[in-house]
């Protein structure tokens, strides 16, 4: 299975990927967490994309098809992979479908995750992620068990940078201006499927997992 997660940030791409991909057995590519990574790595491309996400703008596609592409050759996605939060523009969708023609490989289905703005606005707005294994809570959807700290490893939990009021409003202007042309873009293909993402997180998944069965 090879397959993409699209939607809005916050629409819980991180959350589902997390729980389809331990389900399905397939590797989890996040580009987020890959950059997250680079820049707390403090590498030279962690150091070009950090001043874009912090202003909540997407990191130059070159960048980030070059981490894609060597994401890609690591063992563990010859399993199968799942895409969240990549492609995110036109340009990338062009060139992650060149890849895979390059690589005879095929893409298997595309789940939008369909969010309302109040919800993402809610979400973004209490998020907690650990700073060590990257797990994802909420502060009132999602709490840990114990305040500001990870239930899976014990890292100490925080606000994104990029969760700041002023730069969610910029990550969906973003998201609307390049990212949504995406929903068309694969429905062509006829690779999309909608899911509502307005939902509890279990049910959610278990939408998704009854659309899988069906293909
Ligand atoms: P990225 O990390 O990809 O951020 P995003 O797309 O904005 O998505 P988020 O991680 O904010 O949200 P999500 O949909 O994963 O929601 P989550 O599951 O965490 O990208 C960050 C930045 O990196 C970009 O702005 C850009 O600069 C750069 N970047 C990344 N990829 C790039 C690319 N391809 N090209 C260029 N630049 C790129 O959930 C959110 C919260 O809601 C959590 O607290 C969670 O606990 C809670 N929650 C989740 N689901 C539910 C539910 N069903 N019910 C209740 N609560 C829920």
């Amino acid at each position: 299975m090879r397959m993409i997660l699209l939607g809005p940030p916050g629409a819980g791409k991180g959350t589902q990927a997390k729980i389809l991909a331990k389900k399905l057995n397939l590797a989890h590519i996040s580009t987020g967490d890959l950059l997250r990574q680079n820049v707390a790595a403090g590498t030279e491309l962690g150091r070009q994309a950090n001043d874009y996400m912090h202003k909540g703008l997407l990191v130059p596609d070159e960048l980030v098809s070059e981490m894609v592409g060597n994401r890609l050759k690591e063992r563990d996605t010859e399993k199968g992979w799942l895409f969240d939060g990549y492609p995110r523009n036109l340009k990338q969708a062009e060139s992650l479908d060149a890849l895979l023609e390059r690589g005879k490989i095929d893409l298997d289905c595309v789940i939008d995750l369909d969010a309302s703005e109040p919800v993402i606005i809610q979400r973004l707005s209490g998020r907690l992620a650990c700073g060590n294994c990257g797990a994802n809570f909420h502060i009132k959807n999602m709490p840990p068990r114990k305040p500001e700290i990870c239930d899976n490893c014990g890292g100490r939990l925080y606000q994104r940078p990029d969760d700041k009021e002023e730069t969610v409003k910029k990550r969906l202007e973003v998201y609307k201006k390049e990212t949504a042309a995406l929903i068309e873009y694969y429905r062509k293909q006829n690779k999309l499927q909608r899911v509502s993402a307005d939902l509890e997180p279990d049910i959610v998944v278990d939408k998704i997992l009854r659309l899988l069965k069906k293909k």
